[in-house]
């Protein structure tokens, strides 16, 4: 049986160290609250770390709020909340001023900002540290976090449940990895910020960590999730035998990179006017049809027509993970594949980051603020979580709820955990039933097979673990369940999502978010 350590009081406990929970973290403590930042794995690990591509935002002159949502408007597939994509977009530029003052720095040439360009935006605007952008920020604000007086991290701690008494949240249990034991947590407000699901999909560009943790503990405690059926799928990963599917940054078709099929050509004028640079969805799809035509496993990103130095000094992190593999992508083309990137989906929140549970807050990728609608544009992510996480923080130094009175919590703690081997069986099976079932392209008869058979894995476990690994692979499977039947719900076509029976948009019907409860085992649609 498990132990269970006496209750520690705080004001805030923030479960997630990345842009979006160091962020809030940071308002809430310099408004002189307490926050317990709570992190699974140690403190830097998350998506945040290895973002390459960059953070977009109008700080050239050139470029303007009005332009950045026009472009993410476009991007979303008529799905963007336009009062959230306006909050993102106006204070997005202060937010990054005030990043640059905590010490980020980006890449400059000739003493201005150097920006660059991804697909979809109709210009460059995005701010980058070569390619470990992310690398940039979270060390910046782990830093921050660091000086900041009444922030306390707490490494290897995983959110597993929240506390409810009369519809309020009163706090968390968190699951220490290394005592083996489970701390409950009282406090005035929970803020989920634990990123995204990923590594729900066997091909995934994410970090271990990214198994839908947030989403799982909003879903048990009857949150309501919106669009859980929009998932980014980028187009290329590195799909080498043997290496992990590394993300191989947008920017580097930005820069100049062209995609290739297996006979060596150039195939994005089939497909989209504006070639490699298309949304992801579009080039995810054509690379998809490519390599059904050419019964291949895998397209070539090139870059052998780049100046070699450029190359090298641009992609510092990419040039050598791929020579770790043998592979120089200045001399040779490299084999991609699309992959599972991005959640547009998650805890619905409002614009200043509450969720449908009076005490619980949510930012970064596990919510659902709207900015992203049915499609994200590339590097809106850091931004999204710059700048809901900022205003998270904000918004619970204005609810000023009061320290819970009661708080009590029976947990069951002897529960039967399945041996690593079959929870690594698990696990895997679960990421791969979600990337044939649904994954780039889905149908209604795939989605109902993936839903049960999703249902007999969760049944080997019966109960939900008490053990990291094992925890992880539960809340997999509970996100994976709730990503098919939205995508089973949803009966068309529209930007991430691709429904081979509804291939056509349906605004009539869909223009629309799909909000989801789950209540005593059952999906409800509102
Ligand atoms: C990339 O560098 O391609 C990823 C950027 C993003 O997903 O926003």
């Amino acid at each position: 049986m498990i132990k269970k350590e006496d209750p520690i009081k705080t004001d805030v406990l923030v479960l997630g160290s990345g842009i979006a929970g160091l962020s809030c973290a940071i308002k809430a403590a310099e408004g002189n609250l307490n926050v317990i930042v709570a992190t699974k794995d140690f403190p830097k690990e998350s998506n945040t770390l290895y973002a390459q591509g960059g953070i977009a935002a109008a700080v050239d002159p050139d470029d303007s709020p009005e332009s950045h949502f026009k472009d993410t408007i476009k991007a979303g597939d008529g799905l963007c909340n336009e009062n959230a994509v306006k909050v993102l977009v106006e204070e997005g530029p202060e937010r990054i001023r005030e990043l640059i003052s905590f010490g980020a720095e980006f890449d400059k040439k000739a003493g201005v900002y150097h920006l660059t360009k991804e697909g979809a935006h109709s210009l460059r605007r995005i701010l980058h540290s070569g390619d470990a952008t992310g690398k940039e920020i979270e060390q910046t604000l782990i830093k921050r976090m660091a000086i900041t007086p009444r922030i306390e991290p707490l490494a290897y701690s995983m959110g597993i449940k929240l506390v409810i008494i009369n519809d309020r949240c009163v706090g968390a249990i968190l699951l220490d990895e290394k005592r083996n034991s489970l701390i409950p947590i009282k406090c005035r407000a929970v803020v989920l910020a634990t990123g995204g699901a990923g590594r729900v999909f066997q091909e995934s560009t994410n970090s271990p960590i990214a198994t839908g943790d947030g989403m799982a503990i909003a879903l048990d405690a009857q949150i309501e999730m919106a669009n859980m059926e929009f998932v980014q799928f980028h187009p290329t990963a590195l799909h080498l035998k043997n290496a992990p599917r590394f993300l191989l940054s947008e920017s580097m078709r930005g820069e100049g990179a062209v995609l290739r099929n297996v006979k060596g050509e150039r195939f994005m004028e089939k497909y989209s006017d504006v070639l490699e640079l298309a949304p992801r969805d579009v080039v995810a799809r054509a690379i998809v049809t490519e390599l059904k035509k050419d019964k291949a496993p895998h397209v070539f990103l090139d870059l052998t027509h780049l100046d070699p130095d450029f190359v090298r000094n641009r992609f510092p992190t990419i040039y050598a993970t791929c020579i770790s593999y043998g592979l120089d992508i200045t001399k040779e083309m490299i084999p991609v594949h699309p992959a599972a990137h991005y959640i547009m989906g998650g805890v619905k929140t409002d614009l200043d980051g509450r969720t449908s549970l009076k005490g619980v807050y949510a930012a970064g990728e596990v919510s659902c603020t709207g900015v992203h609608g049915a499609n994200r544009l590339a590097s809106n992510s850091l931004l999204e979580g710059l700048v809901f996480g900022h205003r998270a923080g904000k918004t619970i130094l204005e609810d000023a709820l009061s320290m819970p009175k009661k708080f009590e919590k029976e947990i069951k703690r002897n529960i039967k955990i399945p041996s690593l081997e079959v929870v690594n069986e698990i696990r895997k099976q679960t990421a791969s039933l979600m990337w044939q079932g649904a994954g780039i392209s889905r149908n209604g008869s795939d989605l109902e097979n993936l839903f049960a058979e999703l249902l007999n894995l969760e049944a080997i476990f019966g109960e939900p673990p008490f053990e990291r690994r094992a925890r992880e692979t539960w809340n997999m499977i509970q996100v994976g369940k709730a990503i098919a039947v939205s995508a089973n719900y949803r009966t068309e076509s529209r930007g991430a999502h691709f429904r081979e029976d509804f291939p056509d948009k349906d605004q009539l019907r869909w223009k629309r978010d799909t909000v989801l409860i789950y209540r005593e085992g059952k999906y409800i649609f509102k």
